[in-house]
C-alpha cells in the first residue's frame, strides 16, 4: 500500500490548456507533448497538458486520506478486476474526469457497477477522492496517470462492461489535431479491453470533433453504432451533466453524444 504521505510530496500536477476548463485561467506553458520516460522511438503524443498548478487543502485531504482506499497505482500492474473492488459486478471505466462531479453522481446512483475514473489533473484526483471516501462509496477507484498507459498496461483484456470519455480535450487547431485522444489506435485499445457487447460513450460540444469521432468509430472495424439515426444519440440519463457541459450550455453550445457496442 502506497504512503499517502509520500503521494502527496510526488503529485504530479497536471491542468488543461485555456480553451478547455472551468477551473484554470492559465495559458499553454512550456508543454511536453510526448510521454518523457520512453525512448525516442517510442515516445507518444499526449492527449493532456502538464503543468505546475496548486491544490486547495480539501483536495489534498482527499489525496492524502483517501488515497490508501480509493487510489490505483499504474506501478502495481495488471488489475484483477474482481476482487479490487468490495463486490465483483460490471465495471466502467471513465477517462478524463475532470473535477469528478459526473462520475461521482454516476457511482451514488449505479451502486450495481464499479467505476475507475482516469485523470491526469491532481486537484481533480484530490477533489473525487474526498468527497468518493467522506460518502464510503465502495464501487469507485481512481487512477492518476495517463489513460492510454493504464488502458495498455493494468486494464486486462476483454474486462470492461463500458468506457466513457465526456468532453475529451478538442485541440482545436489544426496542427494539433493529432494531440486528440480519439484516434484509430485509440478505439481499437479501447475495443479490446471491452467485452463483446460492452459500449464507448463519447461526448463533446465542439462539432468538428464530434464528426471526426463519428468518422473514426465508423472507419474501425468490430463497433456497432446504437445511435437510431447511424451518427448520434440524445444524452442517456445515466450520463449526469459534467462541469464542463454546464458551461457550455451557458454559452449556447450544443452537445453530441455517440454510443458505439463492441462487436
Ligand atoms: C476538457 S476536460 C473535461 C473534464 C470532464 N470530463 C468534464 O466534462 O467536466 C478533459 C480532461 O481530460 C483529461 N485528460 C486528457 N487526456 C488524458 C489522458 N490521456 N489521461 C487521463 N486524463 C486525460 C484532462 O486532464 C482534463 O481534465
Amino acid at each position: 500500500m502506497p504512503d499517502p504521505t509520500e503521494h502527496s510530496a510526488d503529485i504530479k500536477v497536471f491542468e488543461e490548456p485555456q480553451w478547455a476548463t472551468p477551473y484554470t485561467q492559465a495559458s499553454l506553458i512550456q508543454t511536453p507533448q510526448v510521454a518523457p520516460n520512453q525512448p525516442p522511438h517510442q515516445r507518444r503524443i499526449r492527449s493532456f497538458v502538464v503543468r505546475t498548478g496548486r491544490m486547495t487543502l480539501g483536495q489534498q485531504r482527499g489525496l492524502q486520506v483517501y488515497w490508501p482506499t480509493h487510489g490505483l497505482e499504474l506501478a502495481a500492474g495488471p488489475l484483477q478486476l474482481e476482487t479490487c473492488f468490495a463486490k465483483a459486478q460490471p465495471c466502467i471505466v471513465e477517462i478524463g474526469f475532470g473535477m469528478g462531479q459526473s462520475l461521482l453522481e454516476q457511482a451514488q446512483k449505479m451502486p450495481e457497477t464499479n467505476f475507475i475514473g482516469i485523470e491526469v489533473h491532481a486537484p481533480g484526483v484530490g477533489k473525487l477522492l474526498a468527497q468518493a471516501g467522506d460518502l464510503g462509496l465502495e464501487n469507485l477507484k481512481v487512477y492518476q496517470a495517463d489513460a492510454i498507459e493504464v488502458l495498455e498496461q493494468a486494464i486486462p483484456e476483454a474486462s470492461l462492461a463500458g468506457v466513457q470519455v465526456f468532453f475529451p480535450d478538442p485541440w482545436p487547431k489544426k496542427k494539433h489535431h493529432k494531440r486528440r485522444i480519439i484516434q484509430p489506435p485509440f478505439v481499437d485499445l479501447v475495443r479490446s479491453r471491452l467485452q463483446v457487447g460492452g459500449r464507448l460513450h463519447l461526448a463533446t460540444d465542439w462539432q468538428p470533433y464530434a464528426e471526426h469521432m463519428l468518422e473514426v468509430l465508423q472507419a474501425t472495424p468490430g463497433w456497432r453504432n446504437c445511435s437510431a439515426t447511424g451518427d448520434y444519440i440524445e444524452r442517456p440519463l445515466t450520463r449526469p451533466l459534467t462541469k464542463f457541459e454546464h458551461r457550455g450550455h451557458k454559452l449556447g453550445h450544443g452537445v453530441w453524444d455517440l454510443l458505439f457496442e463492441r462487436q
